[in-house]
């Protein structure tokens, strides 16, 4: 970074911000193996938040591979990069004050660490733990089924390593739980945590 680039401090505060929007800012931080679940679970929480009047806003993995990271591929260093710039962007949406969540399966945990040591207090590491087996026999995109017959490398789970959270804040275990009771043990951590009050029901 060139030394002639100034920090400037911005004129609205956080605790600004905060008290427009009801609630605290925090960063969602999902993460599993492709066909976990993680973007269903992610919506209907930013669903809920949304419909209570918190500001949110979701970062989904496919999506974001369509345009900000439509260069990088899945080899080893392309993945970094991705959850790299991933972090940055939802540290800007951290200080608009945004509960942000990201849906990228994020397989390494020094790029999860590192999310958190940028986002500190407000990062909140959600594991949607669905076993290899049933993703690989939902398959909803036929992913596996073209990984497995080697024409597509590196794949997450099968040629390229997944390495799963050591102590969550949130687990989510999906083989026994529904869709709407993971999106509302997630809510409740907000509440619990202080993030959210009194909304949603
Ligand atoms: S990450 O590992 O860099 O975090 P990201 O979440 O952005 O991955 O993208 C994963 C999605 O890309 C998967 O859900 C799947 O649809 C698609 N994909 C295509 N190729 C691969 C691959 N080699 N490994 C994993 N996912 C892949």
């Amino acid at each position: 970074m060139s030394k002639n680039i100034v920090w400037h401090n911005a004129a609205v505060s956080h605790q600004q911000r905060q008290a427009r929007n009801g609630h605290q800012p925090c960063l969602l931080w999902y993460t599993g193996l492709s066909g976990s679940g993680k973007s269903t679970i992610a919506n209907a929480v930013d669903r809920l938040l949304f419909d209570a009047g918190c500001h949110t806003y979701l970062l989904d993995g496919d999506n974001v591979r369509h345009g900000l990271n439509r260069d990088l591929g899945f080899a080893a260093a392309s993945r970094v990069e991705n959850i790299r710039r991933i972090t940055e962007v939802s540290r800007l949406m951290l200080d608009a004050g945004l509960i942000v969540g990201t849906a990228f399966i994020s397989p390494f945990i020094a790029d999860r660490a590192q999310a958190k040591a940028l986002a500190g207090d407000a990062f909140i590491e959600v594991f949607v733990d669905t076993p290899l087996s049933v993703c690989e026999q939902r398959d909803p995109k036929g992913l596996y089924k073209k990984a497995r017959s080697g024409e597509i490398a590196h794949f997450t789970g099968i040629s390229s390593p997944y390495e799963a959270p050591l102590s969550p804040d949130i687990h989510l275990p999906t083989a026994e739980l529904t869709i709407e009771q993971a999106a509302r043990q997630v809510i409740s951590f907000l509440r619990q945590r202080d993030i959210i009050s009194g909304q949603p029901d």
